[in-house]
């Protein structure tokens, strides 16, 4: 039997259940993974509260939240070719990776460093896409200053990490209380709050931002706005129904395994970090998802299974 997270209607964590099922065979073109971890994400909070991204289509109840996981391949569906059981891998999809098996298409899958740790795995191909996606179509380049909201977040941590390798200076907004992490990564940091505008200015070498990500928006993205002149260099997580009056930017829908076989071969270099705040055990996963819920994420919160248990002991 195989363990997946349900839920039966729109609501708080409280609708999380567990249930066992039999784990699926692959379909063609799929592998069959058996999940070790899988990553938390706000996107996964607001699923559960009812929300549905349009990529989703409208799947039927019960529904499985997550977007990404890290596991071991189990079996290969036909025309499969380049993973065989027992390949460590990563992968992303739209919703369903709250589970102990999942079957994915081959193609949205890439290798695991034997480096990175499995709990990293699991919650590093969303928040390390989105961050690469945006900077990239932002064209940041060396010598630029960036801004990041919520730089001690999921995407705000790699955010923070892939532009300092594009040799740009990086100013990163958060409690004080996540200051020196942010020092860690490289970034300045610069509190919320009163006069925010003002001390990213002087902060800024010649007290130019020339582009932002931000995944806080409201009065967040209010300052950004002053800030950045170039409006389409500032990239929303969270504003999406702006874009189009403010001249701001979505992050697109790139992700692709080369992608993330890239941003893997980063960390395998050693030249990204990922902290993880807290793990869960799969069967916790509404606790997970009340624990985030209380805000002051510093890296990520990740679910794991009976599986990497096993391989721990
Ligand atoms: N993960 C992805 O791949 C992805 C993709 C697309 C869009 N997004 C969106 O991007 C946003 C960030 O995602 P994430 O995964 O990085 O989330 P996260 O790990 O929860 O991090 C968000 C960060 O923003 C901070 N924050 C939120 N509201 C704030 C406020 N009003 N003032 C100051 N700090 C604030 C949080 O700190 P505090 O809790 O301490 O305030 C936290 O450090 C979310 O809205 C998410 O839905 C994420």
């Amino acid at each position: 039997m195989s363990k997946v997270v349900v839920f039966h209607e729109p609501g708080g964590p409280e609708k999380l259940a567990v249930v066992d099922t039999d784990a699926p065979d692959p379909g063609p073109g799929e592998v069959l993974i058996r999940v070790m971890a899988a990553g938390v994400q706000p996107f996964d909070i607001a699923v559960v509260e009812g929300w549905l991204p349009l990529a989703a289509d409208g799947p039927d109840y019960p529904r499985t939240p997550g977007n990404e996981y890290a596991g071991v391949i189990e079996a290969v569906g036909a025309g499969v070719s380049g993973f065989a059981p027992g390949d460590e891998v990563l992968g992303f999809n739209v919703l369903g990776s709250y589970r102990e098996h999942v079957s994915m298409p081959a193609d949205q899958v890439t290798a695991k460093p034997p480096s990175m740790p499995w709990e990293v795995a699991g919650g590093f191909t969303a928040p390390a896409q989105t961050a690469h996606i945006a900077l990239q179509d932002m064209g940041l380049s060396e010598g630029e200053t960036l801004l990041v909201h919520g730089a001690a977040g999921a995407v705000g941590t790699i955010a923070v990490q892939l532009a300092r390798h594009r040799g740009a200076t990086v100013i990163g907004a958060a409690r004080e209380a996540r200051h020196a992490y942010l020092r860690s990564l490289g970034a300045i940091p610069v509190a919320y709050g009163e006069g925010f505008t003002e001390r990213v200015r002087a902060l800024a070498p010649g007290g130019t931002v020339h582009g932002a990500v931000d995944g806080v928006g409201g009065q967040a993205l209010d300052a950004t706005l002053e800030l950045v002149a170039v409006h389409s260099r500032i990239f929303t997580l969270v504003d999406h129904a702006k874009t189009s009056d403010l001249g701001i930017r979505t992050v697109p829908p790139k992700r692709s395994a080369a992608r993330l076989a890239e941003l893997a071969d980063l960390y395998a270099q050693g030249r990204l970090h990922v902290h993880i705040h807290a793990e869960f055990p799969l069967e916790k996963a509404a606790d997970a998802h009340r624990f985030h819920k209380r805000g002051g994420v510093q890296g990520k919160i990740v679910l794991t299974t009976d599986a990497l248990r096993e391989a721990r002991a």
